[in-house]
């Protein structure tokens, strides 16, 4: 949290969101508006626990922040909540860093958060994140890329973090940073929109990750090499937010996004009636699910830096490919993982969870 404060003045930024809402009470509310199950439908998640629900038309969506209850009118998703994502929302705000210069704001990068509210499903509730929805669109094609060399969150117990060392050691994870973690995008072949889960995800080797980007990256009709008019502007879009997000990250310090994703979406009608302008202004880039972070250890998220890093120098690779295919993009050196392992086991004692966890070797986890 004190890096918080430091980077941004004085006090945690608030949200984002003012003109996609309207506070009906400003102080001292303390219980969570109550929404009915019924008004939602499941979103079409692409990676994680698909547990992600959309407002059906004409729902009004109220949302509890800091106190406030708000009700939302821009397009949103509820996500479960699991606490600690909450926390890491409201100490972020979505509007934190309102540059000098009118310079992006690092909240700009996040979805916008409008606050907490309860979804009942007979007599059940259950707390949910009031997110801004990344890409309103009827059609959505998103692209999840799970960001991190190896995956970690404080709670995880020695099982289940020997087994995320494996499934990075198995995936590109561990080598590149990211892996594909869901995608949708256009098959003009069989004129459809085709699904890949992250468990197709985890299958992707370094040889295809050019690939399988250039699946979402250039969704032409004639899969034309290189890449041109809004598939090569995509591209480029694309290089220019991950470098912002960089800059942003490299400032930020004692903040962990373990399990994060960059999420990338294109509105599919756009791309099925090949609307160059709509295909470009409908792009978007994300950072996603920070249901793992920590405001933990010293000095940005050098982790996370690296796994960027990669991930611009891959894109710059596709943007220069002349047909499909081609080695593995080029990759940086490996980041040292020993100080954000010794951050987790730190974060793991604080909370003191009955077991304790051992030092995992990587050659544990080799392939
Ligand atoms: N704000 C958003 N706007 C649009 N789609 C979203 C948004 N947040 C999440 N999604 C969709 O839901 C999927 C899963 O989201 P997320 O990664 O946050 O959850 P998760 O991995 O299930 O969560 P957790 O790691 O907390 O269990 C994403 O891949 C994306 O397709
Ligand atoms: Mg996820």
């Amino acid at each position: 949290m004190g890096n918080w404060l430091s980077l941004y003045g004085c006090c945690p930024p608030d949200v984002q969101t003012e003109d996609h809402e309207e506070v009906l009470e400003s102080v001292g509310r303390a219980h969570l508006p109550v929404h009915e199950l019924t008004d939602f439908r499941y979103h079409a998640a692409m990676g994680g626990h698909l547990d992600i629900l959309t407002p059906k038309e004409g729902v009004a969506i109220l949302a509890l922040r800091q106190g406030r209850l708000v009700r939302v009118s821009g397009a949103v998703v509820l996500k479960a909540s699991s606490g600690n994502e909450r926390r890491f929302y409201e100490a972020l705000g979505a509007r934190a860093a309102r540059g000098e210069r009118g310079e992006r704001r690092l909240g700009s990068l996040a979805p916008g958060f409008y606050g907490a509210a309860a979804v009942r499903s007979e007599e059940k509730a259950q707390e949910y994140l009031v997110l801004e929805k990344v890409g309103d669109f009827r059609h959505p094609l998103a692209f999840d890329l799970k960001l991190g060399f190896v995956q970690r969150a404080a709670h995880h117990g020695p099982g289940k973090r020997f087994h995320m060392r494996r499934k990075a050691a198995e995936t590109t994870s561990a080598e590149f940073g990211f892996r594909h973690c869901g995608m949708a995008y256009w098959d003009w072949t069989h004129m459809t929109k085709v699904k890949e889960d992250k468990y197709q995800g985890r299958q992707v080797t370094g040889r295809q990750l050019l690939g399988v980007l250039g699946r979402f990256f250039n969704q032409s009709p004639d899969q034309a090499w290189p890449l041109q008019g809004p598939w090569r502007s995509i591209v480029d879009k694309a290089l220019a937010e991950v470098e912002i997000l960089r800059g942003l990250i490299g400032k930020v310090e004692g903040l962990r996004f373990w399990g994060a994703s960059l999420l990338l979406v294109l509105d599919g009608d756009a791309v099925a009636k090949q609307n160059p302008e709509k295909i470009v202004s409908s792009f978007s880039v994300k950072l996603i699910d920070f249901s793992n972070s920590e405001f933990i250890g010293d000095g940005p998220d050098r982790e996370l830096l690296a796994a960027l890093r990669n991930f611009s120098a891959a894109l710059a690779a596709l943007a220069a490919l002349r047909g499909g295919g081609g080695g593995p993009p080029p990759v940086g050196p490996a980041p040292d993982l020993r100080p954000q392992d010794a951050e987790q086991l730190q974060a793991h004692k604080s909370r003191g969870l009955p077991y304790t966890l051992q030092d995992v070797s990587p050659d544990d986890c080799s392939k």
